[in-house]
Order: structure tokens, then C-alpha cells, then sequence
């Protein structure tokens, strides 16, 4: 699965780097900008975002400001609940590119697989437009976010590309193991959201340990084990020290011995 040692390639052949920078939660023009500037700087070539964070335009805008060459970056994101369904779908991804300012995404995603009573249909109609959208190119991958076992069971037998992506909260206590396995069987690549645990996990006895064990930070552990476990972490910061450091995990290796210690931890309530 692994291409080299900073991506993948996802099963119709496009390669997606294997750190994003995650960006939920930031909807300032000027943290956008010094957080893009910076994570580009540092060599982040894929930034993940979703309608629902409301920093698309933000994002878009830094993207121009920097004169980042948009052919060398991986641009995901999401279309929100509201927005599930063929037509509406189509419109709502008409808006993303808008915001984005740009006439193709890297990769789109189905944010969430549950709206109403009807969410297996609607998923799949919204899948249908999906489809549509990668066969004109104006999405060169598309995948699902949050979904299960039970969501891609129902999905599955009733489309013809199958998702290449399902981005998923992952982070030591927190594996979902049952759909990564599920997942790696049907070659759809894990992305981890919140990979630190949202801050959880930075009071944690094993990982404070394996921290001064591999004089590494914590934050670097979890990300180290992500990409250990083939899973795509994206993790956020607006602050420049932890954006670098956060995509400088490629000059280490954790043991398997200590990655089952971090599988084995149980769900870190902070
Ligand atoms: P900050 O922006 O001040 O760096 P997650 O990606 O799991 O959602 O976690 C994001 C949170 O973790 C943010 O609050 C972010 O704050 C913090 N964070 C990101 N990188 C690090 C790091 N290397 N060390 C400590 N905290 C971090």
C-alpha cells in the first residue's frame, strides 16, 4: 500500500500524501494564512477540510495569497449532511469549488453517513453524484468520513466505484478496529481525524514513556503510529514549532513490541 515513505496510492492510482493538515475549528483569515504558509513551508502537501468547517473560502483565499502551486497539493473536502442527495450534492459541490477557489478537488467525502430514516438511500443517491463528479474529473478520488461497517455494507453492493477513502476519528484508545480491518480488506485507505485525540491523550503514562523512550513528543508518537498502522493522520495546529514538528516523524520507527502497547490503550477520557 505504501508508495514511498510519504504517500499512498489510493486504488485508482493517485497518490495522497500520508500526513494531511487538519484544519476544523479554524475560521480566522490570518491563522488560516500563517497556518498554510507555514505547514507549506514544512512540506504538508494536503490539506483536509469540509463545507461544514465554514474555512473553505479562508483556506482558498491563503492557497492564492501564497501562490501555492495548486497541482502539487492534495485538496480534500466534505460535503455536509444537509447537502446529501443527487441534485443537491451536485450544487453543494459547485459551492466547495467556489470557496476553494479551484476547479477540481482531490479528493471528496460523504462527511457523515446518517441523516434521517433514509440514509441508505440517500447515501446512495449522493453516491451516484459522487460518481458522476469523478468521471468528469472535477474530483480525482472520492471516499466516505465516519462511516462503519454497518454504513459501507450498505452502500457497497449498490455502487460501481467503490470509496477509496474512509476518514475515520482514530487516536491510541480510540482504533475502530473492526473498520480498519474491514477497510484494509476492501482497499479503502483510513484517514485518522483528530489523531491526537483532540489533546486527550498528552497526560498518557504509556505514551509519556514511549515519549522518552524515542525522545520524540508525544504528538509525534501518535502520528508516528497512525502511519504505522497505514493510516493517514491529519493533525491540526496553528502554532509554526508544532507544524513542523508534527510531519517530522519519518526519521523513526516505532517498535511492534510498543505499537501493541498503543493499540492495546483503552479510551483516554480526559
Ligand atoms: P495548537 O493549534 O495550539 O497546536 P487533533 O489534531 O487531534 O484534533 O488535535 C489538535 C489539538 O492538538 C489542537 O488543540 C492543537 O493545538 C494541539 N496540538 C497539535 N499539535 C500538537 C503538538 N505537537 N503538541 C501539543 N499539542 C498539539
Amino acid at each position: 500500500m505504501m508508495d514511498n515513505d510519504r504517500g499512498y496510492r489510493l486504488k485508482n492510482g493517485l497518490i495522497i500524501p500520508n500526513i494531511g493538515l487538519g484544519t476544523w475549528h479554524i475560521k480566522e483569515q490570518e491563522i488560516i494564512d500563517k497556518m498554510i504558509y507555514n505547514a507549506y513551508q514544512a512540506g504538508y502537501r494536503h490539506i483536509d477540510t469540509a463545507s461544514k468547517y465554514q474555512n473553505e473560502k479562508l483556506i482558498g483565499n491563503a492557497i492564492k495569497k501564497y501562490n501555492i502551486d495548486r497541482t502539487g497539493l492534495f485538496l480534500t473536502s466534505k460535503l455536509w449532511k444537509d447537502d446529501k442527495g443527487y441534485e443537491r450534492t451536485l450544487k453543494a459541490v459547485e459551492q466547495i469549488l467556489n470557496n476553494l477557489q479551484t476547479d477540481y478537488l482531490d479528493l471528496l467525502l460523504i462527511h457523515w453517513p446518517m441523516t434521517s430514516e433514509n440514509w441508505k438511500e440517500l447515501n446512495i443517491e449522493t453516491w451516484k453524484a459522487f460518481e458522476e463528479l469523478y468521471k468528469e474529473k472535477k474530483v480525482k478520488a472520492i471516499g466516505v468520513s465516519n462511516f462503519m461497517v454497518q454504513h459501507l455494507e450498505a452502500l457497497l453492493p449498490n455502487i460501481e466505484i467503490f470509496p477509496m477513502v474512509n476518514q475515520i476519528e482514530f487516536h491510541p484508545g480510540f482504533m475502530q478496529k473492526e473498520t480498519l480491518e474491514y477497510c484494509a480488506d476492501k482497499n479503502i485507505i483510513v484517514e485518522a481525524w483528530s489523531p491526537l485525540g483532540s489533546g486527550k491523550i498528552f497526560d498518557n503514562d504509556v505514551l509519556k514513556e514511549l515519549s522518552i523512550k524515542y525522545n520524540k513528543s508525544i504528538a509525534q508518537i501518535c502520528i508516528r503510529w497512525c502511519l504505522q498502522n497505514n493510516v493517514i493522520p491529519l493533525p491540526k495546529s496553528t502554532n509554526k514549532e508544532r507544524i513542523i514538528k508534527n510531519i517530522s516523524v519519518y526519521d523513526f520507527s516505532i517498535t511492534e513490541e510498543d505499537m501493541n502497547k498503543i493499540d492495546l490503550l483503552p479510551y483516554i477520557v480526559k
